[in-house]
C-alpha cells in the first residue's frame, strides 16, 4: 500500500507529569510524513501539567485519579478511554503506574514506554545517580515494548550520552531528556510502521510457515516460498512484494481449486485477488500490507494451503485431530 494511502496510527499518549516527552511526540506528528497522530492524552493525576499542554494544543484528554479504585479498574477504565478514542497504540511517557497482567494482554505489543537508561541497565528509578556512580562512560535512554516485567520488554531504540567526569545526576537527567525527545517519536513511527514493511511481513509469514510439520523455505522466482520437504515436496504459500503496478505486499496460497478461489475473491474483493502468472491453479494472493491484517487468517489459510499439498501421511495426523 503506497505511504499516502495508509492511515496514520493512532496513539494514546499516558502521562503522570511534565509530559515534555508527549510534547516532542506531539510536534514530531505534526511534521510532514509521520505515520502516526495523538489522539488523547491520558492521566491518572488531573493536575498534571502534560493534560494543560495537550488541552492548549487541541489534543482530547483524559483524567482519572487512581486513589479510591484498584489497580485493576483504574487500568480498564485509562484502557477504556483510549479505546473509545480509536487509540491502536499506547505510549507511555512518564506514567508513574505499574500496568496490570490484564492491562498488558489486552493491549499486547501495542505498549511502549521510554526508560531514562541504557537498558538492561538500570531498571527502575534514579537510574542516572546509578550509573554516574558506578562510574559509567555514558547513560542514555531506551524506548522498549511494556511487558509484564517492569523496564524489560524488547527494547525497541537506544540513544547513548557521554557521562562527563564532573556530572551531576541532574545534569544528566537533562542532556538526556533531550535525546528522549530525538529518541521516541522516531522509534514510534518505525514501530507502528512495521506491519507496512516487507522485511517485517516476510518475517512473521516465515515464522508461521515453518511452524507446519515438514517445511522448508526455498526461493521461486525471486520470491520466497515454502513447500513440503524433500525432492518432490511442492509449494504450498509464496511472499509476493509486487513492485510493478498494483503496490502489494502478499501471500500466494492455494484454494481447493477455481471455484473456491471465485467464491473468496468475490467474498472479499478489496483484499483478496486473483494473483497474476498463479491464478490458474486456484491461488489467491491475500493482501499482508494494510490496517488491521487478521493474522489468523493468514494462518488459516496457511494451514489449509499445506494440508492441499501435504502427503496423506501428514494430513491424516490433522484429520484425525480435528475429529476431537
Ligand atoms: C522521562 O525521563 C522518561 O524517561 C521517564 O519519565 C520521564 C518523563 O518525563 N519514563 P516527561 O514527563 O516526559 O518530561
Amino acid at each position: 500500500m503506497p505511504d499516502r494511502l495508509r492511515p496514520r496510527a493512532r496513539v494514546a499518549v499516558f502521562v503522570s507529569g511534565a509530559g515534555t516527552n508527549m510534547a516532542a511526540l506531539l510536534y514530531a506528528s505534526r511534521l510532514p510524513g509521520v505515520p502516526y497522530e495523538i489522539a488523547l492524552v491520558a492521566s491518572n493525576d488531573p493536575g498534571a501539567d502534560a493534560l494543560d499542554l495537550a488541552a492548549g494544543e487541541g489534543l482530547p484528554t483524559f483524567a482519572l485519579a487512581h486513589r479510591g479504585m484498584t489497580r485493576a479498574e483504574h487500568d480498564r477504565a485509562m484502557g477504556d478511554a483510549a479505546k473509545e478514542a480509536g487509540a491502536d497504540y499506547i505510549v507511555l511517557a512518564g506514567y508513574m503506574r505499574i500496568l496490570t497482567p490484564e492491562f498488558v494482554a489486552r493491549w499486547q505489543g501495542r505498549v511502549l514506554n521510554i526508560h531514562p537508561s541504557l537498558l538492561p541497565a538500570y531498571p527502575g528509578l534514579d537510574t542516572h545517580a546509578r550509573a554516574i556512580a558506578a562510574g559509567d562512560r555514558a547513560g542514555g535512554c531506551s524506548v522498549h515494548l511494556v511487558t509484564d516485567e517492569l523496564d524489560s520488554g524488547e527494547v525497541l531504540g537506544q540513544l547513548a550520552v557521554a557521562i562527563s567526569p564532573e556530572d551531576t545526576a541532574e545534569a544528566l537527567a537533562a542532556r538526556v531528556k533531550l535525546a528522549e525527545h530525538q529518541l521516541y517519536p522516531r522509534v514510534l513511527a518505525d514501530y507502528v510502521s512495521r506491519p507496512y514493511r516487507a522485511d517485517w511481513l516476510l518475517a512473521e509469514v516465515r515464522s508461521r510457515a515453518m511452524a507446519l510439520d515438514e517445511v522448508e523455505e526455498k526461493e521461486s522466482h525471486g520470491a520466497p516460498g515454502w513447500k513440503l520437504a524433500g525432492k518432490s515436496g511442492k509449494f504450498f504459500a509464496y511472499f509476493s512484494d509486487f513492485h510493478h503496478g498494483g503496490s502489494n505486499i502478499a501471500l500466494l496460497v492455494k484454494t481447493s481449486g477455481a471455484d473456491e478461489q471465485e467464491a473468496v475473491i468475490a467474498r472479499d474483493s478489496d483484499r483478496v485477488f486473483s494473483p497474476p502468472y498463479y491464478g490458474s491453479g486456484g491461488w489467491i494472493g491475500i493482501v499482508l500490507d494494510r490496517p488491521g491484517l487478521d493474522w489468523e487468517q493468514v494462518e488459516y489459510w496457511l494451514a489449509r494451503s499445506w494440508r492441499a499439498v501435504a502427503p496423506r501421511r501428514l494430513s491424516r495426523l490433522l484429520d484425525a485431530a480435528e475429529e476431537f
